[in-house]
Formats: C-alpha cells, structure tokens, sequence
C-alpha cells in the first residue's frame, strides 16, 4: 500500500478487515464493523445452474423466499434469496439458447426479476411493468442473442427495488458462446473460475439488516459482504484465477485493487469480453457493473481483494461539509486469497487475443442523439412515471446518448437496459479508473461529467411494454431517477399498456 494511501486510509471511517494485509499497519483506532474477530471463512460460491433442456429450450426455476442466513460469523440473520436464503444460483447459459425460466414468487410482497445486462423482449426484461404478485408464477422467455459475459439478475419493482437487492434478491446470469468456448482462460466454475458478488450492508445491534434509510445515501451499508458473507477467504488450487466481480451494492463505488497494488488483468467489461486483455492496477466498479479480471498467484502467498481510496474523491469536493459523504475513501478488504500449493507452475502468458469482435466499433453515421441530463432525483426535469413514454426508438440502429451528471457533488451511475454501449468520450472528468474500454452496459458519472455513448438496442419491437434506462444508484432509481423507452417498427407509436409485461404481446 502506497504511503498516500496510509494517510488516507487513517481517516477511513468503515474498515473491512482488521487481519488482512492491507490494513494490517493501519492500527486499529478506526471504527471496526461487526464480525471480524474470528476467523476468515471459506468464500461460499453459489450453485451452479445450467438449467434443463426441455422440448428443445433451457428450463430455468427460480423461487423467491425469505429466510435467514450467517452472515456474520455466529449471528443468524433474516434474508431472502432465491432458491434458498441469501442470494441466488449462478445462471448459465449459451449464445443460441431459447430459454425460459418459471420464477414463483413465495415472499409475501409483489416483486419482478429483471435480467441486467440482457438483449430481450420488453415483456421479458423484468421490469417495474412485470410485477409477479406473491404465490404468482411468471415466466418469461428469451432468445440468448448475444456474446459471452457475466450478467446478473435482481428485482426491479418500482420505489422497493433497493430493498428487494439489499435483502440479498441477486443472483449471476453467465453466458457462454463460442469465442468463450475456445479461449484460452479460466474456465471450471468454483475452481479457477470465481464469482464475486460484492455487496455491502449495515447491521442492527440483534443482528438483522439494518433497513434505516439516510435521507442521502438510502441503504448504503458499512460491512462488505462477498457472496453472502463478511471475512471471505478463497484457497487458489491454481496459479490463474479469473474472478467475474459484480457490484451489487446498493450505492456504493468500489476502487478494486489487490492489496500489493499489482497489476492484474480485465479481460471483460459488463457486456462481455473485452478484444484483447487490458492490464491496470485499479478498476472502478459502479452499482450495477461487472468486471472479470486475471489474477497470477505465486505458490502460497497472501494478497487480498481490496477497495482503495480513490484518488481525486471522484472529482466530489472534499471540503464541503454540506454534500453526503459517498465513500470514496472508505477502504475495504473483500477476499483474502491464498496461491496454490508449493511446486505449483507458474502460468503462460494470456492470449493476446480475446474477442476480436468486441474491437468492432458501431457505425455512427447519422445516427439519431439524445441528451439526458441528471440532477438529484430527476432525468431531464422529470422523475419517473410508470404511464409516461420518454422514449420512441423506431429503427435498428444505433444511437449516440449523451449523458450529463449536473449535481456539483453527486456521483450517479447510468444504465440502459435491453442494450450495451461504447463509452466514446467521458467529458470533464479527471478520474482515470472510470473504464471506458469495452462494451458496458452501464457507466460511472462524475459531478459534472458528460458521457458519450455509442448504444445498440436489442430489436424486439412492441409499442406497450417499455425498457427502463436509470441511476443504478438504487436509492437514486427508487426516488424516480428512471425513464421509459420502447423500441416500435418504423413509424409506429408507442401505445403503453402499463403492468402488462407478463407475456408476449
Ligand atoms: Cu440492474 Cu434496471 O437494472
Ligand atoms: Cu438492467
Ligand atoms: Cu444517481
């Protein structure tokens, strides 16, 4: 750790770990989050679901349920999940795939699972328009019409999304193609090929999730928890390790780094493999987004999975006693990692090649641009509203959206569904860890800084069930920091039928 970072980390109010090697010289005067003192556990990976092929498709079943999980060591706390307490399966399925899942609602409130990062029908998408009403079953069907990547699934009832998340509805959605297939990487599930799904919570002194919202931060938590559980550790059998990270905070902003502050590799961004691997030593990651990286590992060491302080605050002022205080400089430890055995060999070079597609840039020529602007709870002066159409697309090509964070000391985060997109140019903006490599789907936006993007819509067109594009800062989203687009055949009008993306129309 870099001496800066020493400075910095002193004035850290929400420290992970007081074990790892990252904070190990920082003392212990910092406030501590609960659960810390024992033992590190063994870093749960979620189970693995390919689903069943039935008459020729993939049969997914998801239950959503309450029930209560260890999430700190020795305390029980109240939970959902799918298919079990806490969290979900790990989805995986391939380009090509007709898929369906039956997902019954078993909670005792309505909620909708949306597929984040996926090209699908409107109906399909899981939006605020799907509610599925408790003791209800929905299932939607899809087309895997896109490359290789690791998306993830969450509910998306509009004003509750944050705390249908927060009580640990989120689960993987990974999709394999045939450039995945045949590349060179990581690859066998659980063993050198890990999820990481990052969230954080806060904890009332029984041990529940602490559900107090702050007027400015909603549910942001002080305790990192990594697939379910605070303190994680991960036992490397191999020299290589690809980790497919997703950020399912409700409000945070992680600056990942391993505790040396080696280089690492993304290989690929939220909407899949990047062209060629892409060498950094920190990597933002925003609520919503997902990165897999490559990490080599000497025989036995210990290094951790950590979040830095950002240099630069991201661009929010530091000395303003008015503005909500983000985290930026809060520090965490993630994953304790130890390499493989002694004797172990150490790993050939990457491919120098991943997706050569994914180097492909969208023809913009004439193409149609449309600008958003954020600003506290609003989309270009309007919040949210279920019955109002913000957005006709009316052909297949690609648009330039231009995205503008107009809060002076707010950072916000930018998603489009049934899409990925290009960051062409991030304007006004000094912090060099926002990635604007790769295809994403969602994009981390400074105070003040206007985002280009170059975006390709999936094309199912349907005039009454509208696509969601909003703030994946879920306190942002669920106070109306969302709009409605539908994608029509040319020269048609939207004709929205609110509630009504239960089936095919
Ligand atoms: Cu991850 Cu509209 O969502
Ligand atoms: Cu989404
Ligand atoms: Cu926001």
């Amino acid at each position: 750790m870099s001496r800066r970072g020493f400075l910095k980390a002193a004035t850290v109010m929400a420290l992970a770990a007081a074990t790892g090697p990252v904070l190990a010289a920082c003392g212990t005067s910092q406030p501590q989050p609960r659960g810390y003192d024992g033992e590190p556990r063994p870093l749960p990976i979620p189970p693995l679901d390919e689903g069943k092929l039935v008459d020729g498709h993939r049969h997914f079943t998801l239950t959503t349920q309450a029930g209560s999980a260890e999430i700190l060591p020795g305390t029980t706390t109240s939970t959902w999940g799918f298919n079990g307490d806490f969290l979900g399966p790990t989805l995986r399925m391939h380009r090509g795939d007709d898929v369906e899942v039956d997902i019954t609602n078993e909670l005792d409130e309505m909620t909708t699972i949306h597929w984040h990062g996926m090209k699908l029908p409107a109906w399909a998408d899981g939006g605020p328009h799907s509610p599925i009403e408790p003791g209800e079953t929905w299932s939607p069907r899809f087309g895997v019409d896109q490359p290789a990547a690791t998306l993830w699934y969450h509910p998306h009832p509009h004003g509750r999304t944050r705390l249908h998340c927060y009580r640990g509805l989120a689960g993987l959605l990974l999709i394999d193609d045939d450039v995945s297939d045949n590349l060179d990487l990581p690859h066998e599930y659980g063993v050198d090929d890990i999820p990481v799904v990052i969230m954080d919570h806060k904890f009332t002194d029984d041990g529940e999730l602490d559900e107090t919202l702050d007027d400015d931060l909603g549910l942001m938590g002080d305790t990192p928890v990594v697939n379910g559980i605070t303190n994680a550790r991960f036992d490397a059998e191999t020299s290589r390790v690809r980790f497919r990270i997703v950020n399912g905070a409700n409000m945070r902003f992680y600056n990942l780094a391993l505790s040396d502050e080696r280089a690492f590799s993304v290989v690929a961004t939220d909407s899949g493999l990047l062209s060629e691997p892409h060498e950094v030593t920190h990597a933002l990651i925003g609520p919503g987004e997902r990165l897999e990286i490559v990490v080599d590992l000497e025989p036995e060491e210990e290094i951790s999975l950590v979040s830095l302080p950002l240099e630069g605050n991201f661009g929010i002022p530091e000395d303003n006693d008015e503005a909500p205080d983000f985290g930026f400089q809060h520090e965490f430890e993630f994953l304790q990692i130890t390499g493989p055995a002694e004797g172990t060999p150490a790993s050939a070079a990457l491919p120098a090649e991943l997706d050569p597609a994914a180097a492909e840039q969208p023809n913009l020529d004439g193409v149609i641009e449309r600008e958003f602007a954020l600003n506290t709870f609003e989309i270009n002066g309007e919040t949210m509203d279920m019955e109002r159409v913000d957005v006709t697309i009316d052909h297949q090509d690609p648009e330039v959206w231009i995205v503008t964070n107009e809060n002076p000391d707010w950072p916000h985060n930018f998603h489009i569904h049934n899409s990925r997109f290009r960051v062409l140019s991030i304007d006004n903006n000094e912090v060099e860890e926002i990635g604007t490599y790769g295809w994403k789907d969602t994009v981390s936006l400074p105070p003040g800084a206007t985002a280009r993007l170059a975006v390709e819509f999936g094309y199912y067109p349907d005039p009454t069930v509208p696509y969601m594009y909003h703030c994946h800062m879920l306190w942002h989203e669920d106070n109306g920091m969302m709009g409605q687009f539908v994608i029509v055949e040319p020269g048609e009008e939207a004709a929205l039928e609110p509630m009504s993306g239960h089936g095919p129309h």
